[in-house]
């Protein structure tokens, strides 16, 4: 675990997620600037896609399908849009009304499943109260599922043998390799069970070596679980949950959550500023994992469009 470079170096001239790697620290542990990371997966996207286009194939196709008006979802499709707008892969947004039936949603995904022109299809969560998700999940052709959440593809992942996989343990994985961090033989815990991260990013961690522990809503004294992470891993949705004092020192501390407070402010699940003053590295939020989500998308669907032609 890296545990040099201890010196605070005043950056107040730039955004933290624009500086060097080297440069980014923040109250003793170093920034992990996933914005900056996550550029260089779209712009080797960009590279690829454009390469197929001189080799006479089409642009990968991604199908977004948003069913209602939940706030978050719709910004999260528009990021996610945009980011294919930016890359050259073609994006259809595929958007229901609240009201719509589960049989409309699926004869939608039937329909994209035999639409040679889209390579990837995601269906944005959470739905409507009145929808079943599973059902809908599962009725994705495996190929085409770039979300990685239908059971062939989580299976696939559980048995050692990846395929696509889901977009944000993958990009947190690639955070992790590209910030130089070999996650074999550490103690890695997970707060959170969630099917779209903490139970796939468990499966990637095991895959990569790590000892895994997964902490949810009935887990006692998760101040003591959390204090045995070389990497600490949370995903629950719930603004400060992770103590900084928790924090193992020299840990790598990867926050998932993205939370509105009332001022308006985004904060992450994990304390940051006391976090920050244990941790030998840390993700900030925004600027941290959230965009290596979006990034890991477009890989994903590159990767369907060259597995599927
Ligand atoms: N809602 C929150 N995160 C995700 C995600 O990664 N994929 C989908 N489909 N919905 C989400």
């Amino acid at each position: 675990m890296p545990t040099e470079n201890k010196s605070t170096i005043s950056h107040d001239h730039r955004p933290a997620t624009e500086l060097t790697f080297e440069e980014a620290v923040k109250g003793g542990a170093r920034l992990i600037p996933g914005k900056a990371i996550a550029a260089g997966i779209r712009a080797e996207v960009k590279r690829a896609v454009d390469e197929r286009s001189k080799n006479g194939l089409r642009a990968p196709g991604l199908a977004v399908i948003l069913v209602g008006e939940d706030p978050a979802s719709a910004v999260y499709v528009s990021h996610k849009t945009k980011a294919c707008e930016e890359v050259g892969v073609m994006s259809r947004r595929c958007v229901l009304p609240s009201d719509a039936s589960q049989a409309a949603l699926e004869s939608l995904i039937d329909e994209l499943n035999a639409d040679s022109e889209i390579d990837g299809i995601l269906l944005q969560l959470p739905l409507p109260g009145h929808l079943e998700a599973p059902p809908l999940l599962e009725r994705i052709n495996p190929a085409k599922d770039v979300d990685g959440f239908h059971p062939y593809n989580i299976g696939r992942l559980a048995q050692r043998m990846p395929a696509l996989r889901p977009c944000t343990p993958k990009g947190i994985i690639t955070l992790l390799q590209k910030s130089g961090i070999d996650p074999k033989g550490k103690d890695t815990v997970i707060v959170g069970a969630s099917n779209i991260v903490g139970r796939p990013m468990a499966l990637e961690m095991l895959l990569v070596g790590s000892t895994v522990t997964v902490t949810h809503k009935f887990t006692s004294n998760l101040a003591h679980k959390v204090a045995m992470a070389d990497i600490l891993i949370v995903a629950v949705g719930i603004p400060g949950l992770v103590k900084g004092e928790w924090i193992k020192p020299g840990a790598v501390v990867i926050d998932v959550g993205i939370n509105r407070l009332e001022c308006g402010r985004l904060c992450g699940d994990v304390e940051f500023d006391a976090a920050a003053q244990r941790a030998s590295l840390i993700t900030p939020v925004p600027g941290g994992v959230g965009p290596m989500t979006v990034a890991t998308l477009l890989e994903n669907t590159l990767l369907a469009a060259t597995l599927n032609p």
